[in-house]
């Protein structure tokens, strides 16, 4: 079918672009859809061709405030002539602190009563716990979900474990990791849909109950393994057998934090607390910053244990304060709810109309769309996924994939509803290409 289905060829300075990073770029980055990137203006982003293009991917949930955000630009203008970095290794500065500080106001208790490490990148974010959690318990093992992804680097890429094999094939022997399924209320993998929280929690409860485990990382909204939302009895569940095995929970809120699903962490709409919360991703506007955010208890380790050269970056932080402060006076936690939920019926009405599209789910603005071949074998529609992207391209709309056959909906979260519109009949369009080409 995808040899069928052409898509719009991206233009001639793109073409050019691609063949100079095919040169001296390594091949290790998963690119899906051929958009060389020029500048973005708030939910906008420009090609190199000049192309104008609706962003619904916010640079992998990055961007929630928007391209080119006039607040972050001025911090990171105003703190570049002070000083771009400290060395917050060895020496104290004021910014890192205030960006604790403004973080730790947005944190759920008990977690704002908790402590920081910052760090660059998400993947830095869940190492962070992982150590943590280790120096604190002596435990041998930890524990994800399947299709959880939690990074790249090696204590990360253990707790990784998505149903693509592509991030961890090449890569054993892992750290210690122990894996029971997820509860995904389409595929229901633990039993029929309606067992789907008992019988995960059952194979939860086995993996962890032997004091062998110090911790539980979960995303309470997986990401790359395709954005599926879990029934809250679930995430109520895991908390309680942590609780009654002495475990801590993790929560990796990288992808789904920062009010991308309404609250600022992803785990508050589960009414769950989390012992660590991780974040990254939209943490710094842009700007690469992370933190791993626990209860003090799990912060008693000894100066020099973990530490690193480039967390409490100056421009960093000084861009984080500033996103913090406009995601809150913006209130963009209520905007992603409210065209979050506008979004999902309107694409619950094309569900109706498209018998590619099996499932339509989301939480706030953290929407999936899965593809199968038949909806009653739920077979993954891997190349109409990808014909739907390219074609979405061309016509100016960006997206991206997650999962196996997913389509993933993350814009920034100052979308209108307007735009929302745009989008998703853009989108519409896509659909009904592919029924012409299939
Ligand atoms: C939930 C989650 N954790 C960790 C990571 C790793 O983040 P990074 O790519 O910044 O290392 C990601 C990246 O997509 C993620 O979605």
């Amino acid at each position: 079918m995808a040899t069928r289905f052409v898509c719009k060829p991206p233009g001639p300075r793109a073409r050019e672009w691609i063949k100079r990073d095919t040169r001296v770029v390594g091949p290790s980055y998963p690119r899906e859809f051929d958009f060389v990137f020029e500048r973005g203006r708030g939910m906008y982003l420009w090609d190199v061709d000049g192309r104008r293009h609706l962003d619904f991917a916010a640079g992998i949930a990055v961007n929630n405030i928007g391209h080119d955000n006039p607040d972050v630009v001025r911090a990171v203008k105003a703190q570049l002539r002070k000083g771009i970095h400290a060395g917050f290794l060895d020496m104290y500065a004021r910014l890192p602190v205030e960006f604790c500080e403004t973080l730790l106001e947005h944190m759920p208790a008990p977690l704002n009563k908790g402590r920081v490490f910052l760090s660059n990148s998400g993947t830095e974010s869940v190492e962070a716990a992982y150590k943590m959690v280790k120096w604190t318990t002596h435990a041998p093992y930890v524990h994800s979900f399947a299709g959880a992804f939690h990074g790249r680097t090696m204590g990360a890429l253990s707790l990784t474990n998505t149903a693509s094999k592509v991030q961890k094939e090449g890569f054993e022997p892992f750290l210690p990791a122990r894996h029971s399924p997820f509860c995904n209320p389409y595929r229901a993998p633990c039993g029929v849909s309606h067992d789907c929280v008992n019988g995960c929690l059952h194979l939860f409860e086995r993996a962890i109950k032997d004091g062998q485990v110090g911790a539980v990382f979960m995303e309470p909204v997986q990401g790359e393994g395709g954005y599926v939302v879990p029934p809250r009895e679930f995430v109520k569940g895991v908390r309680e057998a942590c609780n009654r095995h002495g475990v801590y929970l993790v929560s990796d809120e990288v992808q789904a934090g920062c009010y991308r699903t309404g609250r600022f962490l992803s785990i508050e709409n589960f009414g769950v607390r989390a012992d660590v919360a991780c974040i990254s991703k939209a943490i710094g506007g842009g700007v690469p910053l992370a933190a791993t955010v626990s209860i003090p208890e799990l912060q008693q380790w000894h100066p020099g244990a973990h530490a690193n050269t480039f967390g409490g970056n100056l421009l960093a932080c000084a861009a984080g304060i500033a996103a913090l402060k406009f995601m809150r006076r913006e209130r963009l936690g209520e905007n992603a709810k409210r065209i979050g939920a506008y979004m999902l019926k309107r694409l619950e009405k094309m569900k109706n109309r498209y018998e590619i599209i099996g499932d339509v789910r989301g939480l706030g603005l953290m929407i999936g769309i899965e593809l199968v071949k038949d909806r009653k074998t739920k077979e993954p529609a891997v190349d109409a996924r990808h014909a739907v992207l390219c074609d979405a391209t061309g016509k100016g709309l960006v997206l991206l994939p997650a999962g196996e056959s997913t389509i993933r909906i993350c814009p920034p979260l100052i979308i209108t509803k307007k735009q929302a519109d745009t989008g998703l009949d853009i989108l519409e369009s896509c659909f009904e290409d592919l029924r012409g080409a299939l």
